[in-house]
This record gives structure tokens, sequence and C-alpha cells, in this order.
């Protein structure tokens, strides 16, 4: 089963992106997958992989919760290459007591988490039938976080050392953890950070470089909690990491990643020309029937791959340049969409005006971008209907949409804000003063 530009469900639920890598010449991404049903359930690792982070085939399951302590569930992590072996790192969870009413869920809070980690010879096999796997020797001490709610392992090495940040949470607010090793078996808890953004427990962390710091991707629970769906939100903020003790230290506040308020546990890795990618989980509140029938229902897709950038100052998330070159057609309409092909729209809106692009609308008001999916989300209730970005500080608004059957991303001033929505059903009103529109092969 192949995918084009999004990697979609290949069938029932997909969350996270585990385990991104560019390893032995192909991008490598593994998610959080319930293979069963359109719902989250019991978590099993898909595996997909490209050549160039545009086409997608899928590999089918990498990892099944086979082992005692993972036996409810092989939870988000991520993949690091050493020696031409892959490691891959995430969180395991054995339930004490399931819940009599879902399987899939722990009754109360009668569950273990663990890190658990295996090797992968060559990113085909994953050993789930040997006894290859194992346990990092987990968090016990409580003064530094939960057990119960530490997870999400990002792994990364730097200098002679491996280290790894983890969510967690310790007395209801957020946590981030630093792990630091020699061999990426041995593991040792080093440096902490929290901050009030963090929520109640922070999920799926991420530390890279960025210029003379880092960048830390996060995703606190309950921050934003406004009694709608999805309140957690992906979060960014610039930090600085010092390596011999494994502090991290934020240098601002967290921001929003995604103004569209529908993505969630972004994860990034290095492409091929040594550029810091990124995608996201988009969150879909319904799941969706192939229309031509060659997969199940699936719920849950990845963003278009981004790129991280600092420009005077501030960090911007431009789409990647693998997708731009994919839109060499021209356009008229909307009427690729029919096909199931992306359309591309570029153009500068300006003040007033208001974009409107298959019943989902745009808006540049009080100079910010405003959002409105209320015709294009099949009257699904208790979900956020509009959005909107912070003011622009820039004189003028540029704005790259790519909009298909599923999702809208906006990029504005080429990525200095970017809004992206789970819609359903776009029609083929097409207005505005767009410059150019285009589509795909
Ligand atoms: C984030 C998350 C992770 C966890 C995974 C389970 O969406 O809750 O913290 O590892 O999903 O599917």
């Amino acid at each position: 089963m192949k995918d084009y530009l999004h990697l979609r469900a290949p069938g029932n639920w997909i969350n996270d992106p585990n385990g991104f890598i560019f390893y032995r010449g192909q991008y490598h991404l593994f998610y959080q997958h319930f293979p069963y049903a359109p719902c989250w359930g019991t978590m099993h690792w898909g595996h997909a992989v490209s050549s160039d982070l545009v086409h997608w085939e899928h590999k089918g399951v990498a990892l099944f919760p086979s082992k005692y302590y993972d036996r409810n569930g092989v939870f988000s992590g991520s993949a690091v290459e050493q020696d031409g072996r892959l490691f891959l790192y995430y969180t395991a969870i054995r339930y004490q007591e399931q819940d009599p009413e879902n399987i899939h869920h722990a009754r109360e809070d009668r569950f273990t988490a663990s890190q658990a980690m295996l090797v992968s010879e060559d990113g085909v096999h994953f050993d789930n039938w040997n006894a290859k796997r194992q346990i990092i020797p987990t968090l016990t001490d409580p003064r530094e976080g939960d057990p119960k709610n530490t997870r999400d392992p990002k792994v990364w090495r730097q200098g002679d050392a491996w280290y790894m940040v983890l969510g967690s949470t310790r007395e209801g607010t957020g946590r981030l953890l630093v792990w630091r090793s020699d061999d990426g078996l041995n593991w040792r808890c080093g440096g902490q950070c929290t901050d009030p953004a963090f929520g109640t427990t922070l999920e799926c962390p991420d530390l890279m470089p960025l210029d003379d710091g880092m960048l830390l991707f996060g995703c606190p629970m309950g921050v934003t909690a406004d009694g709608l769906k999805y309140p957690d939100q992906a979060m960014f903020a610039r930090a600085d990491f010092d390596p011999g003790t494994c502090r991290v230290t934020l240098r601002e506040k967290m921001q929003v990643l995604d103004w569209g308020l529908d993505l969630y546990a972004p994860q990034s890795t290095l492409d091929r020309e040594g550029r810091r990618v990124w995608l996201g989980w988009m969150r879909m509140p319904r799941p969706v029937t192939d229309p031509t029938g060659s997969r199940a229902d699936w719920c849950g897709m990845m963003s278009l791959p981004r790129l991280v950038e600092l420009r005077d100052g501030k960090v911007c998330f431009p789409v990647h340049p693998a997708v731009t070159a994919c839109f060499d057609r021209p356009a008229k309409d909307l009427s690729p969409l029919r096909e199931h092909r992306p359309v591309r729209l570029q153009g500068t809106i300006g003040e007033g005006e208001v974009w409107n692009v298959g019943g989902y609308r745009i808006r540049m008001r009080d100079g910010r971008i405003e959002t409105d999916r209320s015709e294009v989300f099949a009257g699904l209730q208790g979900c956020r209907l509009t959005a909107q970005t912070p003011r622009l500080e820039e004189e003028g608004c540029a704005l790259d949409i790519y909009a298909e059957e599923n999702l809208i991303e906006i990029f504005v001033n080429e990525g200095r804000y970017v809004l992206s929505q789970i819609v359903y059903g776009l029609g083929q009103t097409l207005e505005g003063n767009f410059a150019a529109l285009s589509t795909v092969e």
C-alpha cells in the first residue's frame, strides 16, 4: 500500500510519528498504530519507508505488543543509527488490571510503564519473536518524575555520548527528564526541566540543535483546556542544553507550534541533506471511508514534512522543498481534489480579504490569519471550528496553502506561522485573490 505526500493510516488507527530517521538511503517512519479498528487501542508500531519524504510505502506492523512488559502497548519512541544498525526506543506498557468495559484501557491507575529498546540489523526485521528486546532500567525515584507517566524516549547522539529526553510529570506538573548513556544500553538520569507551560504531563519531547543552542518540542497535556476536543497542544521553545550536566534551560516562553491546533506529537530527524525535518500527527475526530475501498476505514494522518529555520531570530517552519517540487502542474480550480490530487494555492492576502477554499474560509483580520471550517467539518460537534495566528509582525502576508480532501495546511510568510486543520469533504467553490494555483501529476 502506498501514500503520496501525507502518510495516512493504512486502515484503522494511527497517532504519533515514531522512529523517524534517514537510514541506509531511505526514510523510515514508524507510527503508533491500532490495526484492528479506527480508534485508539493496544498500541503497535506501524512502519513505512520513503526515498524522498513524498512517496511512502507501507511495510505493515514492525513492533507488536508481544513481550510481557509491553503486552498492553508499544508506546511512542524514536530511532538512532549506530554502526549500521537501527536502535529503536519506546515506552512499554503493561496493565495490572484491564478495564472490564474496554480491554485496551487499564482499570484506574493499574499499569506499569517502562522504557525499552531493541536493535534491528537492517530496518527490515524487528525481532518480534526472539528475546532481544530489553527493558532499560527505569525511573524509580518519584522525586524525579512519576514512573507511570514517564514516556516517549527521544534519543540522539552528541559527541561521544547518547542522550534521551522523556516526557514526565511530578506533583501535577509536566517535566522533561534527560538521560545520558555511553553505549545506548545503560542509562542514567541526568537533568530535568519544568515550566508552567509543560501542563500536567509533558508528552513526546524532542530536543534538537538549533543555531548556538537547542530547540525543544513538547506536548503539554492540559494547558489550553477549554472544554473542546483536543485541548493538548504541540509547543516549542528555544533552549540551552549542557551535555555535561544534562541541564536544559528554556530561553523563552513555550509557543504554539501549529495554530490549527490539530497537530500533535511532532518528531524530527535529519533529512538526506542534513537539514532538520519534522512532521506531526494530525488528529481526526472521525474516521474516513476510503472512496476507492482499497483500505479499511482509517483515522489519523501525518502532516506534510516541515523544516526548522531561524530567520531574523525567529524560528520558522517552512514546508519541505521535496513537497513544493511536486506541485508542478498548473490548475484552474479545485477539480483535482475529485481525483484525490492535492491543490496548492499561493498569493498575498490583504487586511479584510476573505478566501474560500472549497468551503474552508481564510481571512486576514486585525493583522492575523483566521480560519473557519464550520462548513467542511461534517457537522461534528465539540471540536474547534475556528483558529487564528498571532498578529503578524511583517508588512505583507504571503500564503502558501496545501489542500487535500481531509487536510489544509497554510504556511504564512514561509512558515513564520503554520496553521493546519483536518476537514471533511471540501467542496469546489474557490474564491480569493490567488496568484498561482497548481497540482501534482
Ligand atoms: C501522545 C501519546 C504518547 C504515548 C502515545 C500512546 O499522543 O499519548 O504520550 O506514547 O500517545 O499512543
